[in-house]
């Protein structure tokens, strides 16, 4: 069974409670939120004061992705404001293993995003420690990028290497109908989609043809 992820950077910033809701009326399985510090990434986007003010609006799951640096800082701040699932970055910290108890001390899903050149062995020793696994089909920071096919290969190593495992395989980064084939085909069985969904504004069945 896929999940569907839509990613809220591709809504309207000025309206983000009913985008919220049309997701949810839509069929979106959860909602992705894209958290940028400007340093991680070349982009800067929402805080935990905007993730708390959203999460009255919907029961669906919050899948908090955080493109930061020194990430331990902050994770109780999106654990405080709603978050069901925190995903760090594997090259954010040196301390990964540390960093995953600590999310799921907080009570939240633990997941690690790895960016398109980190290779999936840095997995190997904290697949105890995690609940989900996000491969960046592309470079992190921007909506709207052309998926990167060498990931594919990534994904499916993973999907061997979770064998037997309760973790979510997910991916995010130019995911349109096409690609997302081409990744539930490699094992993948939560996409985030950003432009795809919000395209022309049938969310309904532009998640349906994710699906
Ligand atoms: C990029 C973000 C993505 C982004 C995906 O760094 O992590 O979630 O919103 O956008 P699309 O679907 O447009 O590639
Ligand atoms: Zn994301």
């Amino acid at each position: 069974m896929v999940q569907i992820a839509p990613s809220i950077l591709s809504a309207d910033f000025g309206n983000l409670e009913s985008e919220i809701r049309k997701l949810d009326q839509a069929g979106a399985d959860m909602i992705h939120i894209d958290v940028m510090d400007g340093h991680f990434v070349p982009n800067l986007t929402i805080g935990a004061p905007v993730v708390k003010s959203l999460r009255p609006h919907t029961e669906l799951p919050f899948d908090v992705h955080l493109m930061v640096d020194n990430p331990d800082s902050m994770v109780a701040w999106f654990a405080d404001a709603g978050a069901d699932i925190i995903t760090i970055h594997a090259e954010s910290t040196p301390h990964l293993d540390r960093t995953l108890s600590f999310i799921r001390s907080l009570g939240c899903k633990a997941g690690i995003s790895l960016t398109p050149s980190t290779p999936e062995d840095v997995l190997s020793y904290v697949l105890d420690k995690v609940d989900l696994i996000l491969v960046m089909t592309v470079n992190p920071g921007f909506g709207g990028q052309k998926f990167i096919p060498s990931q594919l290969g990534k994904i499916s190593r993973i999907k061997e290497m979770c064998a037997g495992r309760d973790i979510l395989l997910e991916v995010d980064g130019g995911i349109n109908p096409l690609t997302a084939a081409e990744c539930i085909a490699a094992g993948a069985n939560v996409l985030v989609a950003g432009t795809s969904i919000f395209a022309n504004g049938d969310y309904a069945k532009n998640i349906e043809a994710l699906r």
